[in-house]
């Protein structure tokens, strides 16, 4: 039998300039730069979403104008503000990102075109912000409410959810979320995404695919299911006994460990753990935290000797916890998501423009060989 590449594992589907990870080592490179050094020099979001979009980092005007553009993005119509509103409020955080979106690529009149792509680009980093403001607020039962410009997308994006002026430092800890995931070179998500603009579809329906890859719990779905772990856990004094008992002995998988790609920890998991530390989680989260570093450490013993580690997700759910977001429907996901779609709208242009062929793969035939076909009554 011909041989297949179960789960496209070291199949190399692009090239990129974009994100490139040492899975050994564990580094992770942004077009060159480390990513602790982007978060260390305190680099904003807009930058390294420009840097992804346009291809170099920003100067000062650039930014400005670049900005503007995202700010276009915030009036979302109401078409697509009911897409979200009209469903229950029990619903998935992310399936109604999908939602939203999908209302764009249903109306907007999007063509790939290399002289606005980019511009375009850089709206629909504001319409997702707004579409993923009107998702959490109304899962959270309130009404919806759009971003509205300020000097960035992370302090507009939590005054919007929370009715309030965040503090510096939660603006940071959001800013530097958006950063750490904003791209991963070619995950599930990116590669379904790939997939649908390959056939030429156009940029919202390349998302809505990326969306509904993101979600499973084996990809981005595990920012939230590694919280809802420590949640199952509920104390710090029980970890261990909830470890003998699901993981150890094979029941479940220990979520925000292990990696495609990282053999070691992953970079990103370290800078959030440390993001975790530095916004001083309280109550739940403080609680969720305190478990997290138990069960880390007790992951690591057992499965660190087969490379499997903590990944971006483990933490992650605790800095949004002690940014006010609440651990429900899918939540944590969803501001995955609203960080990544840079990434992947980047990918998409460098796919579409540059090295375009759709993508089409084989499967190898098992079934059964030629065979008459009885109809109904025969059989
Ligand atoms: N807990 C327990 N065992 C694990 C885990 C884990 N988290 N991850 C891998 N393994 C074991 C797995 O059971 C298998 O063991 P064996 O060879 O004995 O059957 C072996 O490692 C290989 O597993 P795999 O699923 O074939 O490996 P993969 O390269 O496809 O794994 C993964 C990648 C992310 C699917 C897997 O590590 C996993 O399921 N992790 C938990 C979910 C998670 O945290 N996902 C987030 C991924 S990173 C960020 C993101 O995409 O959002």
């Amino acid at each position: 039998m011909e041989s297949i590449s179960k789960g496209l594992e070291n199949v190399n589907i692009k090239w990129t300039r974009l994100t490139t990870i040492d899975g050994q080592k564990g580094i992770l490179w942004y077009m060159g730069y480390r990513i602790e050094d982007i978060i260390n020099a305190k680099a904003s979001a807009e930058e390294i979403q420009y840097l992804f979009i346009y291809g170099q980092l920003p100067t000062k005007q650039q930014l400005d104008d670049f900005k503007k553009k995202i700010q276009e993005g915030y009036n979302i119509p109401d078409y697509s503000v009911k897409s979200i509103t009209n469903l229950p409020r029990s619903a998935d955080s992310v399936a109604l990102q999908m939602n939203a979106m999908a209302s764009f690529a249903a109306t907007e009149k999007f063509t790939w075109n290399k002289q606005t792509d980019r511009d375009y680009a850089a709206r629909i980093i504001g319409q997702m912000a707004s579409v993923t403001s009107v998702a959490i607020r109304h899962v959270l039962g309130k009404q919806p409410k759009l971003l509205e410009p300020s000097d960035s997308l992370a302090k507009s994006f939590l005054k919007a959810v929370f009715d309030r002026e965040p503090s510096e430092k939660e603006v940071e800890a959001m800013n530097d979320a958006l950063i750490l995931y904003l791209d991963h070179e070619v995950p599930a998500s990116t590669t379904a995404g790939l997939v649908v603009v390959s056939a030429l579809a156009d940029i919202y329906s390349g998302i809505v695919g990326a969306l509904a890859a993101l979600k499973g719990p084996l990809h981005g779905g595990a920012a939230e299911a590694a919280a809802m772990q420590f949640l199952e856990i509920g104390d710090p004094s029980k970890v261990e006994s909830w470890f003998a008992e699901n993981i150890k002995s094979g029941k479940k998988r220990l979520m925000g460990f292990g990696h495609r790609v990282y053999k070691t920890y992953d970079p990103r998991a370290k800078i959030f753990k440390k993001l975790a530390q530095e916004l001083n989680p309280q109550g739940q989260a403080k609680t969720l935290y305190e478990i997290a570093e138990k069960l880390e450490t007790l992951g690591i013993n057992e499965f660190g000797p087969k490379g499997i580690y903590p990944n971006t997700d483990f933490y992650s759910g605790i800095v949004y916890m002690s940014l006010g977001f609440p651990l429900q429907n899918n939540i944590y996901t969803a501001l995955f998501a609203l960080s990544r779609v840079t990434g992947w709208m980047a990918h998409f242009l460098e796919y579409v423009e540059e090295q375009h062929r759709l993508i089409r793969p084989r499967a190898v035939y098992v079934g059964p060989s030629e065979r008459p076909f009885l109809p109904i009554d025969k059989r």
